[in-house]
């Protein structure tokens, strides 16, 4: 049967690198910040600038309203973001928002693109480094042309684990969140990265470059398109308890394999956060 989605896929890596290019040329110019949910939660007129642009070339692509979108920028505005069963784009613009504010050159434009809550697909543009991920449902991941796999390493001592801080700065959160990573470098494992943006995190699990990455806080926008890209790669991805992934919860592990997920679940303190959809 031929793919039903597959101009849309298509589609979404053209709109990323062009999203990305925009994001590179505004990066040469004055940045404009605001603040979000705390006073470390960043946006710029990038972000909502290059929103704008994917979705309106979305719309004008596929029909004004064919397709639903969830975009960071357009639901924190909101409120709740509702997935429903409809055909449903879930965007992050910048991913990496405070990265692109101070000149760290890990951003990435994330696009996925959900079915009946199923995510069929998903893209990841890294923009300084002009790398292109993306994974089709059954069809592999890539970087740019080449397949990519997740790292075949299943011994937890030589593995290295990629968590975030986050933007979150409740006190008794920031305690479980270091004392967490506290607990992993004890384990030991040779070692904790962070490249500051979900996607690019996700990513670097897909390729093989580290093992697992989590994290507690992250929203729908941030990990909907690297969760196709590490499975595709061969990898799992589930919730930070070891149970299923869900989308909405803003609590993500993914992992070269369950072994070493499971094994990073056992340090892992788990704190309370709102959900995406509100419920
Ligand atoms: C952030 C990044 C970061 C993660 C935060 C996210 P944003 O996304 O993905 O790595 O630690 O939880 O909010 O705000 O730059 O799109």
């Amino acid at each position: 049967m031929a793919d039903p989605w597959i101009e849309a896929y298509t589609f979404a890596v053209e709109i990323a690198k062009k999203a990305g290019a925009e994001i590179r040329k505004a990066s040469e110019s004055e940045i404009k910040i605001s603040t979000k949910s705390s006073t470390v939660d960043l946006v710029t007129a990038t972000d909502v600038r290059v929103e704008k642009i994917i979705i309106g070339a979305l719309k004008e692509k596929f029909g004004e309203d064919v397709h639903c979108f969830i975009g960071e920028e357009s639901i924190s505005k909101k409120g709740a973001c509702i997935l429903t069963d409809e055909p449903t784009w879930i965007i992050d613009p910048v991913d990496g928002t405070t990265n692109f504010v101070h000149g760290f050159p890990f951003v990435a434009v994330s696009i996925a693109f959900v079915v009946k809550k199923e995510l069929e697909f998903g893209v990841v543009y890294s923009c300084f480094e002009d790398k292109l991920y993306k994974g089709r449902k059954g069809q592999g991941a890539y970087c740019d042309e080449e397949s990519i796999q997740v790292s075949d390493n299943i011994d937890i001592n030589k593995s290295v684990i990629i968590s975030e801080f986050g933007t979150d700065r409740t006190p008794s959160k920031v305690k479980k969140i270091c004392s967490t990573m506290e607990r992993i470098l004890k384990i030991p494992v040779h070692g904790i990265r962070g490249t500051g943006t979900a996607a690019t995190n996700m990513c670097m699990v897909a390729c093989g470059a580290v093992e697992a990455f989590f994290e507690i806080g992250i929203h729908c926008w941030d990990v909907a398109a690297g969760a196709v890209i590490v499975q595709e790669a061969g990898g799992v991805v589930c919730d930070v308890d070891g149970g299923p992934f869900d989308l909405m919860s803003r609590r993500m592990m993914c992992a070269n394999h369950i072994d070493i997920a499971n094994r990073v679940i056992k340090e892992i303190e788990i704190f309370p956060s709102e959900r995406d959809d509100g419920q």
